[in-house]
């Protein structure tokens, strides 16, 4: 077996492969990094560390071991299918992105809470001393895996009362939580604030649909950083307009980079975000990457390791 494989970066400038291949290569200067605009044979391809699935498939890389995602989700990798049934897929999982996503739900949730966006278009346009109601105090975690429960640890450390949701039952950190297509409506009833972090996969492909979202109590606020595909986004705007839903923060859009005459661009009870809610940190996650790689070469299962079938 050769031990210098060559690992492909494939990943487009603005994932910054540059300074991710000195990140690894500081890590281990034997490593053979390529970007995948680099002459290379892919025979020699032993490790992807990808975003989106190559234009030409995965039989073009006759010797590969194992792809790593770049990103916490894996649906660019697999979208258009043909997964090499024995291929290991990861994906990151890394305390620093939590960190990012939790932060940029509180700061969501509190600045629904506290009605910045209306003091802010309302620009001076208030009675003096006027403050407007203050919505409730609950919130729902759709997609209780890693960045869901740091995420429901920092805003009950704040004072919010949390419950999550999951596909099937399993210890969610100890937060109170429903479960599968059953306790989907039992959830959104008690969420003020429904936060989406859910991959796009069969099973989610449309869930935020409008009889969903009008589950939620009159007045709610939908953060959704998951992915775009978990939404209908008509539904959303049918739902904010006709006053039942209150805002939303939007983080991931069926489109991306969303469209600029999107009508979420414009939308005075919509708030915007270019697909930054956590960005995979490069120095944190070089070392995970390359236990993996070294694991890819020595045919050991690899860390973070995600189920191609499910999704995640
Ligand atoms: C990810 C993302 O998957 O940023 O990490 O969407």
């Amino acid at each position: 077996m050769k031990t210098n494989d060559i690992l492909l970066l494939m990943l487009p400038d603005d994932m910054q492969p540059l300074a991710f291949r000195e990140e690894l290569c500081a890590l281990d200067s034997t490593l053979r990094v390529v970007l995948d605009h680099e002459p290379h044979d892919p025979a020699e391809v032993g490790f992807i560390v990808g975003w989106k699935r190559p234009e030409d498939g995965w039989d073009k890389y006759p010797n590969l071991r194992a792809v790593h995602s770049f990103g916490a989700g894996v649906d660019q990798l697999l979208k258009g299918g043909g997964w090499p049934e024995a291929l290991p897929l990861a994906r990151v999982v890394d305390e620093k992105m939590a960190v990012q996503m939790s932060e940029y739900i509180l700061t969501a949730v509190l600045l629904f809470k506290r009605h910045f966006l209306e003091y802010a278009h309302a620009r001076g346009g208030w009675n003096w001393g006027d403050e407007w109601p203050l919505t409730g105090n609950r919130v729902g975690i759709l997609g209780m895996g890693h960045l869901g429960q740091a995420t429901a640890a920092l805003l009950q450390k704040v004072g919010f009362e949390v419950h999550g949701w999951g596909r099937s039952e399993k210890v969610r950190g100890g937060f109170p939580c429903f479960c599968g297509r059953d306790g989907l409506g039992d959830f959104l009833r008690q969420s003020d604030y429904l936060v989406a972090i859910l991959p796009n996969t069969p099973d989610t492909i449309g869930l935020l649909n409008h009889d969903r979202l009008q589950q939620l109590p009159s007045g709610a606020v939908l953060i959704n950083v998951g992915r775009g595909a978990v939404l209908v986004e008509d539904d959303l705007l049918t739902l904010l307009d006709e006053g039942h839903l209150v805002g939303a923060c939007l983080d991931v859009f069926q489109t991306e980079p969303l469209p600029s005459e999107h009508p979420f661009v414009n939308h005075p009870k919509v708030l915007v975000t270019p697909h930054v809610a956590s960005l995979t940190p490069t120095g944190s996650v070089a070392p995970t990457i390359l236990e993996n790689y070294q694991r890819a070469l020595q045919g050991r299962p690899l860390l973070n390791q995600v189920d191609p079938a499910v999704g995640y």
